[in-house]
């Protein structure tokens, strides 16, 4: 997988617009796993260039909704602009904090992506806050995805001092209130997939 998916590709293709994980492994490995459906709500959580929100926005169709939030002004007019441009109807681009209060409804998010930000310090120091903000916005049975890159040392990405490991993500994550349903390597990153802990899980 590392092979099929070079990282010339994500940086031809993601500098201009903000970093992103989205071409450094198969996309398809993804979304295969995140199973969206039609009609679904989608937050991606730290979007960048909106990648996934993208590609996101096709498997909810008319019926879903995507929400895309990031910090950076410029990334979200970005993507604002090419959402229009698209002519896409089903995408909502925000710039927020995920360490904040984030702007969505209580309870409605099928599935909540934070990709290759949960590593960001800011957001790592800060990831109960982040954790409670996204149990509030999930629905009931709403499922959180983490991608990270692996912890290695890789002239690309973060430096290897900032990486998470697997071990590193899932214990920041089921700290406050998920556990962990599924794991999968995508060669220099993984992602794990998490539920909303149950009185009765603990
Ligand atoms: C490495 S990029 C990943 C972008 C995208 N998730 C992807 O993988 O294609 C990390 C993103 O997190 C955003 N970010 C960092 N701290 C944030 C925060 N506190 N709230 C929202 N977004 C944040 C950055 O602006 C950047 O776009």
């Amino acid at each position: 997988m590392k092979l099929k998916y070079e990282c010339n590709r994500r940086e031809k293709q993601g500098h201009k617009s903000g970093s992103s994980s989205f071409h450094m492994h198969d996309p398809e490995a993804v979304f295969d796993l995140l199973a969206l459906k039609k009609g679904d709500c989608f937050l991606d959580l730290g979007c960048g260039p909106g990648d996934y929100s993208l590609e996101a926005s096709r498997f909810v169709g008319n019926t879903g909704v995507v929400y895309s939030l990031d910090r950076s002004e410029l990334l979200i007019n970005n993507l604002k602009r090419r959402v229009a441009e698209e002519g896409i109807m089903n995408l909502v681009a925000m710039v927020a904090d995920a360490t904040r209060r984030l702007p969505i409804e209580d309870g409605c998010v099928d599935i909540c992506l934070v990709a290759t930000a949960l590593h960001i310090p800011g957001i790592t120091r800060n990831a109960e806050a982040l954790c409670n903000e996204i149990r509030r916005v999930l629905k009931p049975d709403g499922r959180l995805a983490i991608i990270e890159c692996h912890k290695e040392d890789v002239s690309f990405g973060p430096p290897q001092h900032m990486r998470l490991s697997p071990e590193d993500s899932e214990g920041l994550i089921t700290r406050y209130g998920f556990k962990k349903t599924g794991i999968i390597d995508l060669g220099y990153n993984y992602m794990i997939q998490f539920g909303v802990c149950r009185d009765n899980d603990k």
